[in-house]
């Protein structure tokens, strides 16, 4: 706990290149801030071609985001360089399979197989925070799984005990008065019962082709932009264990005119619902309004509380 004479320890830089390095700061301070993550031309390309998307996007009306803030959703669709030079990274992957992969013994019969099952994107978007947000209050991103912690204080960090990892690429450089995100180092390793504290809080501050990445056990928050003239767009790539869905991929199988005939009970049993907090939106918004066609943006608020 720092006193009042210590700062909150800072999260370590990590050149993208050195994986090792990457685990281990992941493992003892669950984030890490990776330099060389990309250039500063690719994030350029990416802010062009998720600005129209932002331009036309409305404030928020719940408490998810301020209203100062703007989103572009499904961003690897909408930016193909997110997704040819971000998602498809092998690097990237090699981390986080390192983190959330698992290879499982099954017996059929008596004869032992082996599967693994490989990280999946849980969701991308781009969130603009512009002058006079408020900060977001300090969370773990694995919330929206309902993942258990143990403390881990005494013993270590156990592999494994992860199930999403999130990366936040800044569009600009990220400055404590932009609002540069909040992290406290250490904090993957707390118990359920421990609250977090804004003491005990660090600032990410990046520059463009920098990245911070952290796994979803760790507090953070974004932070306010009290700046007056200062857009803070951060793109977000948020990944989870591959086995984090449904077997049957039905939102495929059944095509939107069907299931439209569909009880609200019978939709929310099959999971076109949002499990509370905030998993299974398209948009931001629950699938359900948008089968339905119930959903007015101007009229409604954001059904989908997010933080
Ligand atoms: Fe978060």
């Amino acid at each position: 706990m720092p006193s009042a004479t210590t700062h909150p320890a800072e999260l370590r830089r990590v050149d993208f290149s050195n994986h090792a390095e990457i685990v281990s700061a992941l493992s003892s301070d669950g984030g890490v801030i990776l330099t060389n993550f990309t250039t500063t031309e690719t994030v350029d390309r990416v802010n062009e071609e998720v600005a129209p998307w932002l331009a036309r996007d409305k404030p928020w009306k719940g408490r998810l985001f301020p209203p100062e803030t703007r989103r572009c959703s499904r961003l690897i669709g909408r930016s193909d360089t997110a997704r040819r030079e971000w998602l498809a990274d092998d690097r990237l992957f090699a981390v986080l399979g390192r983190f959330l992969g698992k290879t499982t013994r099954i017996w059929y019969d008596d004869v032992a197989t082996e599967h693994t099952t490989e990280p999946i994107l849980s969701t991308a978007n781009t969130i603009d925070v512009r002058p006079g947000a408020a900060a977001q209050r300090l969370h773990r991103d694995d919330k929206v799984h309902h993942a258990d912690h143990d403390d881990m204080t005494e013993a270590g960090y156990k592999p494994g005990a992860d199930v999403s990892i999130s990366l936040l690429v800044p569009g600009v450089e990220s400055t404590s008065e932009n609002g540069a995100t909040l992290v406290i180092p250490g904090s993957h390793l707390w118990g359920d019962e421990r609250p977090p504290k804004r003491e005990e809080a660090s600032r990410a501050c990046m520059k463009p082709g920098e990245a911070l990445m952290f796994l979803g056990s760790m507090y953070h928050a974004g932070g306010a932009n009290v700046t007056k003239d200062q857009h803070r767009p951060v793109h977000g790539l948020f990944f989870c264990r591959g086995n984090m869905r449904a077997e049957e991929n039905v939102y495929l199988g059944f095509p939107e005119e069907q299931v439209k005939e569909w009880s609200d009970k019978e939709l929310r049993r099959t999971g076109y619902a949002i499990s509370s907090p905030n998993l299974g939106f398209v948009d931001f918004v629950s699938p359900m309004h948008l089968i339905k066609g119930t959903w007015k943006p101007e009229e409604h608020e954001f059904l989908v509380d997010l933080d």
